[in-house]
């Protein structure tokens, strides 16, 4: 069964940290005999400057026809050449709505060989392994009507709509509850239901779908400014934590810090599983296309190559192998590798290409 991949870079470190996520998975199709076929397309800026277009017709095939898209990142100074109306033609937002990528599973797991660098105390970190999925289709970041209008006095207010139906909530908590079995069986629902209407839909269904069908999960709810907190003071609570689209990419950068970097984390986005069972993914760092360090070698793959472990897991069925990558990710960093954001004062600091090769060579 042979799996089709597109990868694609996109701008600022996106191809630069792809390059070594897409040797991995070559890596696994020949040395491992995962099946699958791989087709690299353009996105961003360079396409733009040659056809016009951030998503030229290739690249929206190449995603067409993908069981799963590894994904760089896009945005940065230079793309403010790009018109607006270019841009949104072909954006990763606009992405995750076709293919209805409702479901970001950004998991945070402190590596030991890390806890002397990471911001957190050591004593924090030990054994911090959770999962946050993120509501992706819908939102704030979505909701109509939103703008930008001028006031008869002459002020400006700028407006969004936060919304939350039914079905948007139960089908990425059915998500969480689902994956919760299959690790510690606890889910932690994060919400603001003492202020938001959409808060106290989306807890109401939680409480009732939890009721209906997963009550052998333990489930908690907590406001989502405590949340902030509790992932700093004791993120060793979490198993599966689940939340809506603003407060879950709010959460997962400040979640980022028991990783040690930005750069550490991986993510899968997934869409519904269709009538042959397949569902379409994306598998990308959640970091985005640090503009700061862009071009120069040294941003950390690991949260991309971390990725193509999710996309074994989860696309290709290859447990294994998931297992096989993720180890000697630990093991290239038990080692000693250290790209710039991971590495203490005074140690040595790799490039792009040498933790690729670290984490090979493992
Ligand atoms: P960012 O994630 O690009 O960078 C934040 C900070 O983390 C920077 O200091 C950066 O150098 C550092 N960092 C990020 N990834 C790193 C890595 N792999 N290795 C080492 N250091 C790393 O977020 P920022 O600066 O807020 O956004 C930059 C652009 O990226 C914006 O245009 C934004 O819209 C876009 N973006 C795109 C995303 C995507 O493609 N999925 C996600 C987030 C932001
Ligand atoms: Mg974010």
């Amino acid at each position: 069964n042979m799996m089709k991949v597109a990868v694609v870079g996109g701008e600022g470190i996106g191809p630069e940290v792809t390059a070594q996520s897409q040797r991995v998975l070559n890596w696994f199709a020949v040395k491992r005999g995962v099946p699958m076929t791989l087709r690299e397309a353009q996105y961003g800026i360079i396409p733009y400057l040659a056809t016009g277009k951030v998503m030229p017709p290739d690249t929206v095939e190449a995603m067409e026809e993908a069981d799963a898209i590894l994904w760089g990142a896009t945005g940065g100074p230079e793309t403010k050449e790009v018109p607006a109306a270019a841009r949104k033609a072909g954006s990763l937002l606009g992405l995750r709505s076709k293919y209805d990528l409702y479901a970001n599973l950004r998991p945070i797991v402190a590596h030991p060989a890390l806890s002397d660098s990471a911001p957190l105390k050591a004593s924090v970190l030990t054994g911090v392994d959770f999962v946050i999925i993120r509501e992706l289709t819908s939102g704030i970041y979505f909701g109509e009507p939103r703008g930008i209008e001028t006031l008869a006095d002459g002020q400006r207010r700028g407006f969004n709509t936060e919304q939350y139906t039914t079905d948007q909530i139960r089908r990425v908590v059915r998500a969480a509850f689902e994956l919760a079995r299959t690790r510690r069986n606890k889910v932690c629902s994060v919400d603001k239901a003492n202020v938001l209407e959409t808060s106290v839909v989306w807890r109401e269904e939680v409480i009732a779908l939890h009721a209906a069908e997963f009550s052998d999960v333990e489930l908690t709810h907590m406001y989502v400014d405590n949340a902030a907190m509790q992932i700093v003071r004791e993120p060793r609570q979490f198993d599966v934590m689940v939340t809506g689209n603003i407060f879950g990419d709010i959460l997962s950068d400040c979640a980022a810090m028991a990783s040690g970097s930005l750069g550490m984390l991986p993510s899968a986005s997934l869409g519904p599983v269709d009538r042959f069972g397949r569902r379409k993914a994306l598998y990308e760092p959640v970091h985005g296309s640090a503009p700061d360090i862009a071009g120069r070698g040294i941003a950390n793959p690991l949260g991309s190559i971390l990725s193509v472990a999710m996309m074994l897991r989860m696309t290709m069925n290859r447990p294994e192998d998931a297992d096989l990558l993720e180890k000697a990710v630990a093991s290239a960093l038990s080692g000693g590798a250290r790209t710039a954001d991971i590495a203490e004062a005074g140690a040595k600091r790799l490039s792009t290409q040498e933790m690729g090769d670290a984490v090979l060579n493992a």
